[in-house]
């Protein structure tokens, strides 16, 4: 792949590769499309990638088979177990891949009763979720708002919040009040530009914390109680003001966290998480997939299929 539009997705041969020390080889079946894989696509990452061969391979979640296992494991995994990962993709190492070698860290059994294509669906958003709310650092009974809870973010982090006690509320379109409600939400209100204004007509002092999916910054800020925490998932870090913290998640930072990632795989067991697909794509239809997550509208991820 070099970079542009979905059209430039395309099925390229790429070396075997092989399970090394400390590492675990997948036969992948199933890659979640991802936000971030349009911009590994687009060239929004050119800089970044530039000291990397193409073909670029995008993808940072991945359900499979292992097919090898390196020296040194000491996770448990064997051959032929099912299992799920977060990639972080570099160069011609990403998730979309029918042969992956990964570090047995990143790799955790997949959620009992799953499929593929349901459990590729978790990792890389339920890690963000889980750092997003690790670094807000609220207390059970404190408040949570999430804007864009509709989102594959957005959902993990409302089922998670509630899961640790708090409070949450979280906004939607019309058309998005009822499955917000259903993952969890105790207050739903109407998305928009003005979304700060209604989270403080239910809490006039402003929310403990505030998980940002919809990209709002400066937008939302206002609906932070002074001295609470905001977390931004693209970078945005907000000028000092009210003595809000502000942090930025950043999904990588929590690559090779096996207990993390084994923890939201038995939330997902226990029907604490729910992984929803959208629709899935045979891995040549990827433009196909890429085409309609940009479109914008989709609930509940797309899946390509190896
Ligand atoms: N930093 C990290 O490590 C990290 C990791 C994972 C994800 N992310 C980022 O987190 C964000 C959410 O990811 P996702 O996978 O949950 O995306 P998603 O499934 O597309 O969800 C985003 C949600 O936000 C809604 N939205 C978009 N613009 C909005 C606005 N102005 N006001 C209210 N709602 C709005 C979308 O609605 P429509 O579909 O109707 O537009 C959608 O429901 C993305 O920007 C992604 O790149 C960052």
């Amino acid at each position: 792949m070099v970079h542009g539009g979905p059209d430039v997705l395309e099925l390229v041969d790429v070396p075997e590769t092989h399970a090394g020390p400390g590492e675990v080889r997948l036969r992948v079946f199933a890659a979640a499309v991802n936000p971030t894989d349009t911009m590994a696509r687009n060239g929004s990452r050119a800089e970044q990638q530039k000291l990397d061969p193409p073909p670029y391979v995008p993808g940072m979640d991945a359900a499979g088979i292992v097919d090898e296992v390196g020296e040194g494991v000491t996770t448990g995994v064997k051959v032929g177990d099912r299992v799920i990962a977060m990639v972080c993709p570099n160069a011609n190492h990403g998730a979309y891949r029918e042969q992956i070698a990964l570090k047995a860290r990143a790799v955790v059994p997949a959620p009992a009763g799953t499929t593929h294509v349901e459990a590729c669906t978790l990792p890389m958003n339920g890690l963000t979720a889980r750092q997003s709310l690790d670094l807000l650092g609220l207390s059970a009974g404190q408040v949570l708002a999430v804007t864009g809870a509709a989102g594959a973010y957005g959902g993990y982090v409302i089922q998670l919040a509630k899961a640790d006690g708090l409070t949450v509320i979280a906004d939607a379109s019309e058309a998005d009040e009822a499955l917000v409600a259903s993952l969890g939400a105790d207050i739903v209100v109407r998305r928009g530009d003005d979304v700060a204004s209604r989270i403080r007509e239910h809490f006039p002092d402003g929310v403990d914390g505030l998980a940002d999916g919809a990209v709002q910054s400066e937008r939302v800020v206002p609906a932070v109680r002074d001295g609470g925490a905001f977390t931004a998932v693209r970078g945005f870090i907000g000028e000092p003001q009210r003595g809000v913290t502000f942090t930025a998640t950043s999904v990588r930072g929590y690559d090779g966290e096996f207990e993390k990632l084994d923890r939201l795989r038995q939330q997902a067991e226990a029907g604490v998480l729910t992984l929803r697909v959208a629709d899935t794509y045979p891995a040549a239809q990827a433009s196909e997939a890429h085409r309609r997550l940009e479109a914008g509208g989709t609930r509940g991820r797309l899946v390509l299929e190896f």
